[in-house]
């Protein structure tokens, strides 16, 4: 095995940058998951590790090697992609056994690892079948063995898992993770599922038109997103957004600072450490988000947002409540700078469990649970974490 370093990547197809100043160091051993929109660059990036696609500038290395000018056969990788393309003429075997034979490895270790990749991947009574009487799931492990059994220094999968019904994505995710525990690879994983990538990750890297946006463990991404597109694209649904205007106020009594935060319907006294209060206060103009499920439904004593109820979504384990915030009782008028829209409307989901009554028109009191509202700049820079 070995670590994958991609230092200042770009990648232009005639004058088109599609993939910009990409930093990324994948240590040995390690599974990160590249996430992002279609179109960001994900496949493009994996395809110049793999070497089937030229880098425009920047360096590459596997383990201490360059390998910017190396042949995809030289660089010691084993790709997998979502179709699968095997052999419809071969056996399972054979299929396996194709790569290896090309490299003209003798037929007694060809057999010991087929034989000991089948036994990790659950094909070992499968052998003999040709594809054409494998199921969806049984082929792609087939892909998977293909891989492994070329022992490479690096895995690549892109998308491995979505041609797969609901059910078998579960299963083969688990198969993936065992795979990577097992074998200690090192794998640069690409998919759309969100639950793949938190699940299987060491690392998840997010991509976003071309350039990366923030890479870190699943909890770190999911608990401190660096900006406003890492916070939505991560989480489902969404986190909600909404524009506030800060203001500091004497909280009196205790000779604290209050901030304030003032929007469509949302004020909330912070009383916390001065310092932070005061860098925060200095830039006004923010944009609050918090999550759909760290939303609570409190007394009316305790609100801090009020949503009016439009739409319910019961999903059995849960219930996901669609409005909108309006001012209620003890709030404050809109910030006196918001724009009209901003004004009108400001769309919140909240996650409930399933045993709370709402329905549709009724004002919801809520209040955000501790430490779960995050405060971004207008650009969509973090700023920071408050304790509300
Ligand atoms: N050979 C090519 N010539 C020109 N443009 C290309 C080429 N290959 C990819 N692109 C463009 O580069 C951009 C990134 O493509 P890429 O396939 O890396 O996206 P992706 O993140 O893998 O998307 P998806 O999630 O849909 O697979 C896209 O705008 C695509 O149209
Ligand atoms: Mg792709």
């Amino acid at each position: 095995m070995a670590s994958v370093t991609l230092t200042a990547i770009n990648k232009s197809f005639e004058k088109v940058q599609v993939v910009r100043d990409f930093n990324l160091a994948v240590e040995d051993g390690e599974l990160v998951v590249l996430v992002g929109p279609s179109g960001c660059g994900k496949s493009t990036t994996l395809r110049m590790v793999a070497g089937l696609e030229g880098i425009s500038s920047g360096e590459l290395r596997i383990g201490d090697r360059v390998v910017n000018d190396l042949t995809p056969r030289d660089r010691d990788i084993a790709m997998v992609f979502q179709s699968y393309a095997l052999y419809p003429h071969m056996t399972v075997y054979e299929n396996m056994a194709f790569g290896l034979r090309i490299r003209k490895m003798p037929q007694a270790e060809i057999a010991q690892r087929v034989g000991e990749a089948a036994a990790l991947l659950g094909l070992s009574d499968l052998l003999e079948r040709r594809p054409k009487a494998l199921s969806g799931g049984q082929r792609q492990r087939v892909a998977m063995g293909r891989a492994v059994v070329r022992e490479p220094a690096v895995f690549l999968f892109d998308e491995p898992l979505s041609n797969l019904d609901a059910k078998l994505r579960v299963q083969m995710r688990l198969e993936v993770a065992r795979l990577h525990k097992r074998l200690g690879a090192t794998i640069l994983y690409v998919t759309h599922d969100q639950v793949e990538a938190m699940t299987l990750a060491d690392r998840i890297a997010v991509m976003h038109a071309g350039i990366l946006q923030q890479c870190d463990s699943p909890n770190e991404i999911y608990s401190r997103p660096v900006n406003t597109f890492v916070a939505t694209f991560i989480g489902s649904p969404s986190m909600n957004l909404f524009p506030v205007t800060a203001r500091t106020q004497d909280a009196g009594v205790t000779g604290t600072t209050d901030l304030l935060l003032e929007g469509v319907g949302v004020h909330m006294p912070l009383g916390k450490d001065a310092d932070s209060v005061a860098a925060l206060a200095t830039s006004a103009e923010w944009t609050l988000g918090v999550r759909p499920q760290d939303l609570e439904v409190v007394s009316e004593a305790d609100a801090q947002l009020h949503l009016r109820v439009d739409v319910l979504e019961p999903l059995g384990a849960e219930t996901f409540v669609y409005g909108t915030l309006e001012g209620g009782p003890g709030v404050v008028s809109p910030a006196r700078d918001a724009s009209t829209e901003e004004r009108l409307a400001s769309p919140c989901i909240v996650r409930l469990p399933p045993e709370q009554h709402v329905a549709p028109g009724q004002l919801l009191p809520l209040r955000i649970i501790a430490g779960r509202a995050h405060v971004f700049d207008r650009v969509g820079d973090r700023i920071a974490s408050l304790d509300t």
